[in-house]
């Protein structure tokens, strides 16, 4: 679909619908990004994709030269966690040149080197060659796949399916059999990336693929395994043995294990499936999915799945500058990758609802993805939202960070709150047509804000500390029992407060009790609890500091845990963290109350001094451009009324951040479920979303015009951008260059604001001007236009 040209009417173009051509998988797949540059489809179970075994890999891959050790059919998405990985579940390792019972099976024996330059990705399709001459190719459905090997001459060829070596090395029991019809069922017990627990998951590989499409025969199967675990790599290989077993001992092991084909002629393809029921399961779904074992037929439908989430912004790629558009559509693939579409395939619970994987973390998406979502796929989001909800209705609490099907750890507040809160916003009068059952969704709002779980790590907020104190005390024990790790509270406090807003904007969407609106509006003032007044660094005072019982301050350093801390501290979850911020400094944090900016800017001082805070945050390195709590600060002058700096700093934020190449900093962290992705499109676009709202903080976009497709409403909204400068595309406009808005006007009628956007008009499916000059001081008299200034609920905002 091709939405820009039909509405301005331009001439078609051949490449007007390849904007798959367009995306570069390998953004992010370099330094620390972990992005996942594989086989899968929007949303896919399946993430297929090469392992290399090289040091910090989450998602499995790493765009470098080491060796890899296998292709293995699924993975996170930019996520961290543990630094080996999450997933990478039964790999595939293709063998040439040896004879079935010495090939080298066991994962140290076998690794291989790519050629040079020799991997190569599109939606839907991935490729590599080994230095050996061995072609690896893959492309994925929902919940199966195809792999197909290519060797440098015909058989004996083999292939290995490893049982036991995922990503993590996290083996803990499974079994696999083989059939001499070439079919290979496994099941094993891994651990999570990012938790405590533990996962079962199921596959099914098939090797005799039909006549029409078969160039090989099996010649030889059988099973290998560690002759013993203190020397695991020493291995046997058994040929016609058929089953292999290691009932789970509940701790990891080092066992090398798994089945060994040997194949006569040039090419072997593999059909696969997974399930988290059973390996019969895995295979129903690789034969529901993929009968006919049609390569270019599953590549295709793979591809038309993604040109069609692609063309939901829509740019002409020709006219645009061609960096900014290598950008934007490869983020908006990274950001349609997860949550994963696991409906069906939920182990846990009997539900008529969708059940989706891979909420990792609330903390990290709930900032852009989810709100990228409710512009353009609404329909996907009900269902994600509603497998939030069904995961409240069966645990008792809205998941945060589900990770490999089990809850993960929570990073700050119970995350998931806020996209379940902007959901209720944006698309509350519709929720039953998009499959959520609203009252149900309130009802997990309600009593995720209200009730304390046995153990806050894991899933939910520790409330009892929260509604007693106002804020979350260091040093205090809940009397209850309820136990978690008792760190971050000042930022855990900052987010429960959000939290609380967006229970309070439910309650105002779905016309709940108006007594709900008046107790979450209190609680979501609460971030001014962490606010001590007296502390002053850098010559700024006023800064939000973790509490005693007592509620004297306990002093941290504001600039402990930035990028640029003299210290170096702890900043994570860990017992260890004595700064009281998750990842974050008290610089950073001290900006974080998107509910209500004008408290903050007041707390500052007023703009006179919010502004040079600001400005000084960025000058002296104490914003993380790679990490989700300055995610919006960039666009934090806009609630001083000065959205002509946020112009200005944007630009700078990323062009200083994000290239297309492979030196330096591609992404500067995490791809993090997409959540780096989608920041990246909303400030190509000049826009940020408002949690839990429908304000969007409008500014100055990196290209002159673009369409949003909403998939529900079926509109198809056009911003065009008068005075478009395209020397204004660089980290430092030059002077004179036209960086700031003018005037917007909407459907022909001039904004009452040149700060913030409604989202009604984003997804209206009317036109959108905005229009740019350079007129330093005259954008920075008008700042947001006489009573323009986005909603803050501490000055009467966000009003029922
Ligand atoms: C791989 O790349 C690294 C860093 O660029 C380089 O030092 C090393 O020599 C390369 N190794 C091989 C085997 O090409
Ligand atoms: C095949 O194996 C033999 C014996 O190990 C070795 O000498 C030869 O170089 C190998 N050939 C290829 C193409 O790997
Ligand atoms: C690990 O897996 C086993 C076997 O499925 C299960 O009994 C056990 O409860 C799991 N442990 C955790 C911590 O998830
Ligand atoms: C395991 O293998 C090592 C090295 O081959 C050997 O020394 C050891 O005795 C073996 N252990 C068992 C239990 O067989
Ligand atoms: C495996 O089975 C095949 C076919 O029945 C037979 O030719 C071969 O000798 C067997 N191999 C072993 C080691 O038993
Ligand atoms: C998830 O999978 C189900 C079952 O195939 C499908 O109906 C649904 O549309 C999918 N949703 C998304 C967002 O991919
Ligand atoms: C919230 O309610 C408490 C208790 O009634 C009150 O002391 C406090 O001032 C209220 N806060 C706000 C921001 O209204
Ligand atoms: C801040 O300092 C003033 C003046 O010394 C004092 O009255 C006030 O209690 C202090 N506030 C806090 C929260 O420490
Ligand atoms: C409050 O608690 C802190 C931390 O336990 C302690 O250092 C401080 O002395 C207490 N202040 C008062 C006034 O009790």
């Amino acid at each position: 679909m091709w939405y820009f040209l039909a509405l301005l009417g331009l001439c078609s173009r051949a490449n007007a619908a390849d904007l798959n051509s367009l995306v570069n998988l390998f953004i992010g797949t370099v330094s620390s990004g972990n992005a996942f540059p594989g086989a899968a489809i929007p949303h896919g179970m399946a993430k297929v994709g090469i392992d290399v075994t090289a040091g910090v890999r989450q998602s499995g891959y790493l765009h470098d030269n080491s060796s890899i050790s296998g292709i293995s059919l699924m993975h996170d998405e930019g996520t961290g966690g543990n630094a080996l990985g999450g997933y990478g579940i039964f790999p595939l390792f293709p063998l040439t040149n040896c004879t079935f019972s010495s090939c080298p099976v066991a994962l140290s024996a076998r690794v291989a080197l790519r050629a040079a330059n020799a991997d190569a990705a599109e939606p839907g399709y991935f490729t590599t060659t080994f230095v050996n001459g061995i072609k690896l190719e893959t492309t994925s459905a929902r919940r199966s796949g195809l792999i197909r090997f290519t060797y440098p001459k015909s058989g004996p060829n083999h292939v290995v399916v490893d049982l036991t070596n995922d990503l993590g090395r996290s083996f803990s029991g499974g079994s696999l059999t083989v059939s001499d019809l070439g079919r290979v069922k496994l099941g094993g017990t891994f651990l999570q990336s990012y938790g405590q627990s533990n996962y079962t998951v199921f596959a099914c590989y098939d090797f005799a693929a039909p006549k029409s499409v078969n160039e090989h025969t099996i010649d030889a199967f059988g099973t290998y395994q560690s002759k013993n675990l203190s020397t695991p790599s020493t291995v046997t290989i058994t040929a016609n043995s058929t089953s292999l077993n290691f009932p789970y001992t509940g701790s990891v092991s080092p066992q090398q294990a798994g089945a060994l084909l040997g194949f006569t002629g040039s090419s072997v393809l593999a059909r696969f499936g997974i399930s988290f029921h059973d390996s019969d399961t895995a295979c129903a779904n690789a034969e529901e999915e993929i009968p006919d074992w049609d390569f270019d037929a599953v590549q295709r439908a793979s591809a038309e799945a993604w040109e069609d989430i692609l063309s939901h912004i829509g740019v002409d790629t020709v006219v645009e500058d061609a960096t900014v558009v290598e950008l934007l559509y490869s983020s908006m693939y990274r950001a349609n990758l997860v949550p994963a579409n696991l409906t069906g395939e939920n182990p846990y619970w009997q539900s008529p609802f969708p059940f989706f994987d891979a909420f990792f973390c609330s903390w990290d998406t709930f900032r852009t993805v989810h709100p990228l979502l409710s512009l353009h796929d609404p329909r996907g989001w009900g269902q994600i939202v509603s497998a939030y909800v069904d995961g409240w209705r069966h645990t008792g609490y809205i998941p945060e960070c589900r990770a490999n099907t089990k809850p993960g750890y929570v990073q700050g507040g119970d995350d998931g709150m806020i996209p379940l809160g902007d959901f209720a916003v944006k698309y509350g009068q519709h929720a039953q047509e998009l499959g959520v059952p609203s009252d149900d969704l309130y009802t997990a709002l309600v009593e995720t804000a209200e009730n304390t779980p046995p153990n806050w790590y894991t899933v939910g907020r520790q409330n009892t500390a929260w509604k007693q104190f106002g804020y979350i005390p260091t040093d205090w024990t809940d009397p209850s029992g309820s136990t978690g790790l008792p760190t971050r509270e000042a930022s855990r406090a900052l987010e429960y407060a959000l939290g609380d807003f967006a229970v309070r904007q439910a309650a105002i969407a779905l016309r709940k009790d108006p007594g709900d609106v008046v107790k979450y509006s209190n609680r979501s003032m609460n971030f001014v609890n962490m606010w001590n007044p007296n502390l002053t660094h850098d010559g700024f005072t006023g800064f939000s500091q973790r509490r005693a019982v007592n509620g004297t301050f306990l002093f941290s350093s504001p600039d402990a845990c930035s990028p640029v801390d003299p210290v170096g501290h702890s900043c994570a979850r860990g017992s260890d963290n004595n700064v009281g911020f998750y990842e974050s400094s008290s610089w950073e944090y001290s900006f974080f109350a998107p509910q209500s900016m004008a408290t903050i800017v007041d707390l500052m001082g007023g703009p006179d001094t919010f502004i040079p805070r600001l400005d000084h945050y960025f000058a002296k390195g104490y914003f993380s451009a790679g990490n989700e709590p300055g995610f919006e600060n960039p666009w934090a002058y806009h609630y001083a009324n000065r959205p002509d700096l946020s112009a200005l700093r944007v630009r700078n934020v990323v062009y200083r951040n994000f290239n297309t190449g492979f030196n330096g900093q591609v992404i500067p962290g995490n791809d993090d479920s997409g959540a780096m992705a989608s920041l990246l499109i909303f400030h190509l676009l000049g826009m940020y979303p408002v949690p839990a709202s429908k304000q969007l903080l409008i500014g100055a976009p990196f290209v002159s015009a673009f369409t949003i497709f909403n998939d529900f409403f079926g509109t198809t909204t056009s911003f065009r951008v008068i005075n478009f400068d395209k020397k204004t595309l660089q980290a430092t406009p030059p002077a004179g260059s036209n960086i700031f808005v003018k005037s917007i006007t909407i459907n022909g009628k001039p904004s009452p604001s040149l700060c913030w956007i409604n989202f009604d008009d984003v997804v209206g499916g009317g036109n959108i001007e905005i229009e740019m000059f350079n007129d330093v001081t005259k954008a920075a008299t008008a700042g947001c236009l006489p009573g323009g200034l986005p909603d803050s609920l501490g000055t009467g905002g966000f009003a029922p």
